[in-house]
Protein backbone atom coordinates (compact mmCIF):
# COMPACT_ATOMS: atom_id res chain seq x y z
CA UNK A 1 0.00 0.00 0.00
CA UNK A 2 1.26 3.34 -1.08
CA UNK A 3 -1.20 6.78 0.67
CA UNK A 4 0.36 10.61 0.27
CA UNK A 5 0.51 13.65 2.68
CA UNK A 6 -1.83 16.59 2.15
CA UNK A 7 -1.19 20.15 2.07
CA UNK A 8 -4.20 22.37 2.44
CA UNK A 9 -4.45 25.32 -0.18
CA UNK A 10 -7.26 26.54 2.04
CA UNK A 11 -8.08 26.02 5.55
CA UNK A 12 -11.05 28.48 6.22
CA UNK A 13 -12.08 27.61 10.45
CA UNK A 14 -15.41 28.63 11.37
CA UNK A 15 -16.94 28.18 14.99
CA UNK A 16 -17.06 24.99 16.88
CA UNK A 17 -19.96 22.59 17.32
CA UNK A 18 -20.84 21.18 20.43
CA UNK A 19 -18.26 18.42 21.03
CA UNK A 20 -15.25 21.55 20.29
CA UNK A 21 -14.79 20.55 16.82
CA UNK A 22 -14.22 23.40 14.29
CA UNK A 23 -16.68 23.94 10.67
CA UNK A 24 -14.03 24.09 8.22
CA UNK A 25 -13.72 24.90 4.66
CA UNK A 26 -10.49 23.31 3.11
CA UNK A 27 -8.99 22.37 0.24
CA UNK A 28 -6.89 19.59 0.45
CA UNK A 29 -4.38 18.29 -2.10
CA UNK A 30 -2.77 14.86 -2.12
CA UNK A 31 1.07 15.35 -2.95
CA UNK A 32 3.72 13.13 -3.86
CA UNK A 33 5.23 12.46 -0.24
CA UNK A 34 4.57 8.48 0.87
CA UNK A 35 4.23 6.54 3.42
CA UNK A 36 4.03 2.54 2.76
CA UNK A 37 2.32 -0.05 4.33
CA UNK A 38 2.01 -3.66 4.72
CA UNK A 39 -0.91 -6.19 5.94
CA UNK A 40 -0.31 -9.52 6.91
CA UNK A 41 -2.50 -11.54 8.54
CA UNK A 42 -2.69 -12.27 12.59
CA UNK A 43 -4.62 -14.26 15.21
CA UNK A 44 -8.10 -13.41 15.00
CA UNK A 45 -8.80 -10.35 17.59
CA UNK A 46 -4.80 -9.27 17.01
CA UNK A 47 -4.11 -5.72 15.86
CA UNK A 48 -0.32 -5.06 15.92
CA UNK A 49 1.53 -2.30 14.24
CA UNK A 50 5.07 -1.47 13.68
CA UNK A 51 7.13 1.74 12.12
CA UNK A 52 10.28 2.50 10.70
CA UNK A 53 11.82 6.03 8.66
CA UNK A 54 11.00 9.46 9.33
CA UNK A 55 9.85 9.70 13.33
CA UNK A 56 8.89 6.10 13.51
CA UNK A 57 10.94 5.99 17.24
CA UNK A 58 8.64 8.70 18.78
CA UNK A 59 5.28 6.71 17.54
CA UNK A 60 3.20 4.72 20.04
CA UNK A 61 2.56 1.39 18.61
CA UNK A 62 -0.24 0.37 21.75
CA UNK A 63 -4.32 0.43 21.03
CA UNK A 64 -4.02 4.19 21.07
CA UNK A 65 -2.18 3.91 17.29
CA UNK A 66 -4.73 5.23 14.60
CA UNK A 67 -3.46 2.34 12.22
CA UNK A 68 -4.74 -0.17 15.43
CA UNK A 69 -7.74 1.69 16.28
CA UNK A 70 -8.54 1.70 11.98
CA UNK A 71 -7.90 -1.86 12.26
CA UNK A 72 -10.12 -2.74 14.46
CA UNK A 73 -12.63 -0.66 13.26
CA UNK A 74 -13.07 -2.10 10.51
CA UNK A 75 -13.11 -5.66 11.80
CA UNK A 76 -15.95 -4.51 14.06
CA UNK A 77 -17.59 -3.50 11.65
CA UNK A 78 -17.69 -6.03 9.25
CA UNK A 79 -18.64 -8.25 12.52
CA UNK A 80 -16.62 -11.11 12.48
CA UNK A 81 -14.30 -12.21 15.18
CA UNK A 82 -12.16 -14.04 13.36
CA UNK A 83 -10.42 -11.02 11.77
CA UNK A 84 -6.38 -10.22 12.69
CA UNK A 85 -3.56 -8.62 11.02
CA UNK A 86 0.52 -7.07 11.67
CA UNK A 87 1.08 -3.92 9.90
CA UNK A 88 4.04 -2.87 9.04
CA UNK A 89 4.51 1.17 8.41
CA UNK A 90 7.90 2.45 6.35
CA UNK A 91 7.04 6.68 7.33
CA UNK A 92 8.16 9.17 5.34
CA UNK A 93 5.36 11.76 6.28
CA UNK A 94 6.87 14.28 8.57
CA UNK A 95 5.39 13.13 11.87
CA UNK A 96 2.83 15.62 13.80
CA UNK A 97 3.72 17.78 10.87
CA UNK A 98 -0.03 19.33 9.68
CA UNK A 99 0.54 16.99 6.51
CA UNK A 100 -1.95 14.37 8.31
CA UNK A 101 0.77 11.26 8.47
CA UNK A 102 -1.07 9.74 10.84
CA UNK A 103 -4.77 9.74 9.04
CA UNK A 104 -3.05 8.81 5.86
CA UNK A 105 -1.61 5.61 7.44
CA UNK A 106 -5.07 5.10 8.46
CA UNK A 107 -6.56 5.09 5.46
CA UNK A 108 -4.08 2.81 3.78
CA UNK A 109 -4.73 0.44 7.08
CA UNK A 110 -8.52 0.44 6.00
CA UNK A 111 -8.02 -0.55 2.19
CA UNK A 112 -4.97 -2.65 2.59
CA UNK A 113 -7.23 -4.52 5.41
CA UNK A 114 -10.33 -4.54 3.06
CA UNK A 115 -8.00 -6.53 0.77
CA UNK A 116 -6.44 -8.90 3.30
CA UNK A 117 -9.58 -9.85 4.63
CA UNK A 118 -11.64 -10.21 1.45
CA UNK A 119 -14.47 -7.99 3.17
CA UNK A 120 -15.35 -5.91 0.27
CA UNK A 121 -16.25 -2.99 1.97
CA UNK A 122 -16.82 -0.55 -1.14
CA UNK A 123 -15.52 3.26 -1.45
CA UNK A 124 -18.79 4.72 0.62
CA UNK A 125 -18.71 2.11 3.42
CA UNK A 126 -14.71 2.36 3.82
CA UNK A 127 -15.29 6.78 3.53
CA UNK A 128 -18.06 6.01 6.77
CA UNK A 129 -15.31 4.46 8.95
CA UNK A 130 -12.70 6.46 8.03
CA UNK A 131 -14.75 9.86 9.14
CA UNK A 132 -15.29 7.88 12.61
CA UNK A 133 -11.31 7.56 12.70
CA UNK A 134 -10.53 11.30 12.07
CA UNK A 135 -11.54 14.27 10.03
CA UNK A 136 -8.38 14.03 7.37
CA UNK A 137 -8.99 10.05 6.97
CA UNK A 138 -11.86 10.21 3.79
CA UNK A 139 -9.46 12.43 2.02
CA UNK A 140 -6.37 10.32 2.20
CA UNK A 141 -8.65 7.56 0.97
CA UNK A 142 -9.66 9.50 -2.30
CA UNK A 143 -6.74 11.72 -2.50
CA UNK A 144 -6.77 14.41 -6.00
CA UNK A 145 -7.63 17.55 -4.91
CA UNK A 146 -10.86 18.53 -2.92
CA UNK A 147 -12.83 20.45 -1.21
CA UNK A 148 -14.10 19.37 2.62
CA UNK A 149 -16.61 20.89 4.53
CA UNK A 150 -17.91 19.73 8.05
CA UNK A 151 -15.46 18.35 10.19
CA UNK A 152 -13.18 18.33 6.75
CA UNK A 153 -14.79 14.68 6.12
CA UNK A 154 -17.62 15.85 3.59
CA UNK A 155 -15.66 15.81 0.11
CA UNK A 156 -16.35 17.72 -3.44
CA UNK A 157 -13.51 16.75 -5.50
CA UNK A 158 -12.81 19.90 -7.86
CA UNK A 159 -11.17 19.95 -11.42
CA UNK A 160 -7.14 20.56 -11.64
CA UNK A 161 -4.98 21.33 -14.27
CA UNK A 162 -1.50 19.97 -14.81
CA UNK A 163 0.36 19.28 -12.02
CA UNK A 164 1.68 21.73 -8.77
CA UNK A 165 5.28 21.80 -7.38
CA UNK A 166 5.79 22.08 -3.77
CA UNK A 167 8.51 22.90 -1.36
CA UNK A 168 8.06 21.30 1.93
CA UNK A 169 10.29 23.10 4.46
CA UNK A 170 9.89 19.90 8.26
CA UNK A 171 10.64 22.14 11.26
CA UNK A 172 12.77 20.05 13.98
CA UNK A 173 9.95 19.99 16.62
CA UNK A 174 6.29 18.80 16.05
CA UNK A 175 2.85 20.35 16.88
CA UNK A 176 -0.12 19.37 18.53
CA UNK A 177 -3.47 19.99 15.84
CA UNK A 178 -5.37 20.70 18.98
CA UNK A 179 -2.90 22.47 21.06
CA UNK A 180 -3.25 24.67 17.41
CA UNK A 181 -7.08 25.10 17.26
CA UNK A 182 -7.24 26.15 20.75
CA UNK A 183 -4.38 28.92 20.47
CA UNK A 184 -6.54 29.85 17.38
CA UNK A 185 -9.49 30.06 19.62
CA UNK A 186 -7.93 32.12 21.62
CA UNK A 187 -6.45 34.40 19.77
CA UNK A 188 -9.27 34.79 16.07
CA UNK A 189 -13.23 34.88 16.16
CA UNK A 190 -14.88 31.99 13.57
CA UNK A 191 -13.97 32.95 10.34
CA UNK A 192 -16.11 32.75 7.20
CA UNK A 193 -15.78 28.71 6.12
CA UNK A 194 -16.60 29.71 2.70
CA UNK A 195 -13.89 28.65 -0.19
CA UNK A 196 -12.83 31.40 -2.51
CA UNK A 197 -14.49 30.71 -6.11
CA UNK A 198 -10.81 32.33 -7.65
CA UNK A 199 -8.77 30.25 -6.44
CA UNK A 200 -11.17 27.05 -7.75
CA UNK A 201 -10.90 28.55 -11.03
CA UNK A 202 -6.55 28.88 -10.68
CA UNK A 203 -6.61 25.23 -9.93
CA UNK A 204 -8.62 24.41 -12.77
CA UNK A 205 -6.93 26.71 -14.79
CA UNK A 206 -3.59 25.28 -13.59
CA UNK A 207 -2.46 28.59 -12.89
CA UNK A 208 -0.14 28.48 -9.77
CA UNK A 209 0.60 32.18 -9.72
CA UNK A 210 -3.30 33.02 -8.93
CA UNK A 211 -3.19 29.94 -7.14
CA UNK A 212 -0.14 31.06 -4.97
CA UNK A 213 -1.83 34.53 -4.19
CA UNK A 214 -5.12 32.90 -3.11
CA UNK A 215 -3.33 30.26 -0.12
CA UNK A 216 -4.98 30.78 2.92
CA UNK A 217 -4.81 29.40 6.11
CA UNK A 218 -6.51 30.60 9.14
CA UNK A 219 -4.55 28.47 11.44
CA UNK A 220 -1.12 29.37 10.62
CA UNK A 221 -0.93 32.46 13.33
CA UNK A 222 -1.49 30.27 15.94
CA UNK A 223 0.98 27.60 14.41
CA UNK A 224 3.36 30.86 14.01
CA UNK A 225 2.73 32.18 17.90
CA UNK A 226 3.61 28.33 19.14
CA UNK A 227 6.72 28.33 16.70
CA UNK A 228 7.74 31.66 15.88
CA UNK A 229 10.48 30.93 13.67
CA UNK A 230 8.49 29.50 11.02
CA UNK A 231 7.69 32.97 9.86
CA UNK A 232 11.25 33.27 9.39
CA UNK A 233 11.07 30.05 7.60
CA UNK A 234 8.19 31.14 5.36
CA UNK A 235 9.67 34.75 4.80
CA UNK A 236 12.58 32.70 3.54
CA UNK A 237 11.13 30.87 0.40
CA UNK A 238 9.16 33.55 -0.60
CA UNK A 239 12.58 35.58 -0.97
CA UNK A 240 13.68 32.32 -2.80
CA UNK A 241 11.24 33.47 -5.18
CA UNK A 242 8.14 30.93 -4.12
CA UNK A 243 4.82 31.41 -5.82
CA UNK A 244 2.81 31.12 -2.39
CA UNK A 245 3.90 30.18 0.66
CA UNK A 246 1.57 28.91 3.83
CA UNK A 247 1.49 26.41 7.02
CA UNK A 248 0.35 23.05 5.77
CA UNK A 249 -2.79 22.36 7.77
CA UNK A 250 -1.93 23.02 11.76
CA UNK A 251 1.72 22.92 11.36
CA UNK A 252 4.55 23.60 11.54
CA UNK A 253 5.79 21.95 8.09
CA UNK A 254 5.43 24.91 5.50
CA UNK A 255 4.44 24.15 2.14
CA UNK A 256 5.60 26.22 -0.45
CA UNK A 257 4.50 26.89 -4.11
CA UNK A 258 7.32 26.82 -7.07
CA UNK A 259 6.02 28.14 -10.63
CA UNK A 260 8.73 26.04 -12.55
CA UNK A 261 11.30 23.57 -11.68
CA UNK A 262 14.30 26.23 -11.98
CA UNK A 263 12.10 28.02 -8.74
CA UNK A 264 11.75 24.80 -6.79
CA UNK A 265 15.57 24.54 -7.39
CA UNK A 266 16.18 27.93 -5.74
CA UNK A 267 14.11 27.59 -2.76
CA UNK A 268 15.44 24.56 -1.54
CA UNK A 269 18.90 25.38 -2.11
CA UNK A 270 17.65 28.21 0.04
CA UNK A 271 16.13 26.54 3.06
CA UNK A 272 18.26 23.86 3.49
CA UNK A 273 21.12 26.21 4.44
CA UNK A 274 18.88 27.19 7.01
CA UNK A 275 19.20 25.62 10.59
CA UNK A 276 15.70 26.29 11.47
CA UNK A 277 14.47 24.09 8.54
CA UNK A 278 15.56 19.97 9.98
CA UNK A 279 14.64 18.68 6.44
CA UNK A 280 13.36 19.85 2.69
CA UNK A 281 11.16 17.37 0.51
CA UNK A 282 10.39 18.07 -3.20
CA UNK A 283 6.59 16.73 -3.94
CA UNK A 284 4.11 17.35 -6.68
CA UNK A 285 0.15 17.51 -6.92
CA UNK A 286 -1.99 16.54 -6.92
CA UNK A 287 -2.02 12.46 -6.92
CA UNK A 288 -3.76 9.50 -5.78
CA UNK A 289 -4.97 8.44 -2.50
CA UNK A 290 -4.06 5.23 -0.62
CA UNK A 291 -3.70 2.33 -3.08
CA UNK A 292 -2.22 -0.93 -3.56
CA UNK A 293 1.18 -0.74 -5.34
CA UNK A 294 3.05 -3.71 -6.41
O1 LIG B 1 -10.12 14.66 13.47
P1 LIG B 1 -8.75 14.61 14.08
O2 LIG B 1 -8.63 13.58 15.16
O3 LIG B 1 -7.66 14.54 13.07
O4 LIG B 1 -8.58 16.02 14.80
C1 LIG B 1 -7.54 16.26 15.72
C2 LIG B 1 -7.93 17.45 16.60
O5 LIG B 1 -8.02 18.64 15.80
C3 LIG B 1 -9.26 17.35 17.28
O6 LIG B 1 -9.15 16.68 18.51
C4 LIG B 1 -9.66 18.81 17.48
O7 LIG B 1 -9.01 19.35 18.61
C5 LIG B 1 -9.08 19.47 16.26
N1 LIG B 1 -10.07 19.61 15.16
C6 LIG B 1 -11.04 20.59 15.27
N2 LIG B 1 -11.97 20.73 14.26
C7 LIG B 1 -11.92 19.94 13.16
C8 LIG B 1 -10.93 18.94 13.03
C9 LIG B 1 -10.01 18.81 14.06
O8 LIG B 1 -11.10 21.33 16.26
N3 LIG B 1 -12.83 20.11 12.19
Amino acid sequence: MRVPAKVNLALNVGATDNEGYHALGTLFQAVSLFDDLVARPAEAGVFRVSFRGEGASGLPTDDTNLVVRAARLLAGTCGTGNLGAEIRVHKRIPVAGGMAGGSADAAATLVACNQLWGTSLDTGQLHAVAARLGADVPFLLHGGTAVGTGRGEKLRPVPVRGSFQWVLALSHHGLSTPAVFREFDRISPPQPTGIDSGLLAALADGDARRVGALLRNDLQRAAFNLQPELADVLAMGREAGATGALVSGSGPTIAFLAGTKAVADAISDRLVLSSRVRAVRRAHGPVPGARIVN
